[in-house]
């Protein structure tokens, strides 16, 4: 499976970055280390040292710089090198490599593609907790298994009624309802109306939740595996007057809730999964979010299982071949995406090869 570089991957939610330091992190079996400089702005730099190939992520921010704490060269934030104690010739090739970095929605993304290439613009509109409209609480997992298939899962809800029938309260009509699926720009939006059904955990009251709703629910799948989903519930009957069309969320009767969730490849058979949840500030309290929260760690929990165990199949029998269903129309689509966006890269780094 090919992975588009040109692309922002969520490195950290920004709130875990410690307050002053170093931080590593490893996207796509690359070591990064990111840390703030005095004035503020975040810097990423490949996490090893020119002389002996020690992790920077060791070393000591000194204003806008980072030196490292074995034989002491200190690096600018392009990746040059300032200093080299005891020597005054800094060699051409004395650099590492700078990864262009932005910290938005809470979250700390690095570009690692192109820097030339690398466009604020592209970042999904995700929402943070930092966000006043929401009350939203965050969280991340580590998964012995490859990004795709978490992406895959995200991309297919079928999975609900088998994989979160007590965590999410999830009924058999998830797998039954075929959802909307429509491309967008670098991406794949999931709509779907579900009618007459039940509250789900968490977000409706014991007693609530024996009434019967329709359920409206969306989410925008990005590039390189970003997930902004919203919705709620709305009186019976609302999907048909509507046509089945988007209702305006603002007249949701409850269960208004937003979760952005982001999947980054650590190597070929592990990542990092990156969540939020929580209900819309004024439908909500902080009990409401933190009760969500429990639910989302039992569910996601409920997922690593059913795919790290899925992973080991597919890793002990590589040569068998899936077989797609009407439920992975996303699944295929988005796939296919990541493959043409992938295939397009290459074909311009071999032409500025070739040149
Ligand atoms: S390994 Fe970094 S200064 Fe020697
Ligand atoms: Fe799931």
């Amino acid at each position: 499976m090919s992975y588009v570089r040109n692309a922002w991957y969520v490195a950290s939610w920004t709130q875990d970055l410690p307050a002053t330091g170093p931080f590593a992190v490893t996207i796509m079996d690359e070591r990064i280390v990111i840390y703030r400089g005095e004035s503020g702005r975040l810097i990423a730099l490949e996490d090893r040292c020119v002389h002996r190939l020690a992790p920077l992520s060791l070393g000591r921010c000194e204003g806008e710089q980072l030196r490292c704490l074995y034989h002491g060269l200190l690096f600018n934030p392009d990746g040059t090198v300032a200093e080299i104690p005891g020597q005054d010739q800094i060699p051409a090739q004395a650099r590492i490599k700078s990864y262009p970095v932005v910290d938005r929605h809470s979250w700390v993304w690095i570009w690692m593609g192109d820097p030339a290439k690398a466009d604020p613009a592209f970042i999904p509109p995700a929402v943070g907790p930092d966000d006043p409209d929401w009350l939203l609480g965050h969280g991340h997992l580590q998964y012995d298994a490859e990004a795709r298939l978490i992406n895959d899962n995200l991309l297919d809800f079928s999975h609900l009624s088998y994989v979160h029938p007590d965590s999410f309260g999830a009924t058999e009509s998830w797998a039954r309802n075929r959802p909307k699926v429509t491309p967008i720009e670098r991406g794949i939006r999931v709509t779907r109306w579900m009618t007459d059904q039940p509250g789900m955990n968490g977000r409706e009251s014991e007693e609530s939740k024996v009434k019967l709703r329709d359920r409206w629910t969306t989410y925008d799948f990005f590039v390189p595996g970003v997930m902004l989903m919203t919705g709620g519930t709305f009186p019976v009957g609302t999907a048909k007057a509507l046509n089945y069309e988007a209702p305006d969320l603002a007249k949701a009767e409850a269960g208004v809730t937003f979760t952005s969730q982001a999947i980054s490849p650590v190597s070929s058979r592990t990542a990092r999964y990156f969540f939020s949840w929580g209900p819309r500030a004024d439908q909500g309290t902080e009990e409401i979010r933190d009760m969500l929260m429990g639910i989302a760690r039992k569910a996601f929990d409920e997922d690593r299982v059913i795919i790290e165990a899925q992973q080991k199949v597919i890793d002990q029998t590589p040569h068998v071949k899936i077989m797609p269903t009407t439920s992975d129309k996303a699944v295929v689509l988005y796939n296919r995406l990541v493959e043409k966006m992938a295939r397009e890269e290459q074909a311009l780094r071999s032409e500025s090869h070739a040149v």
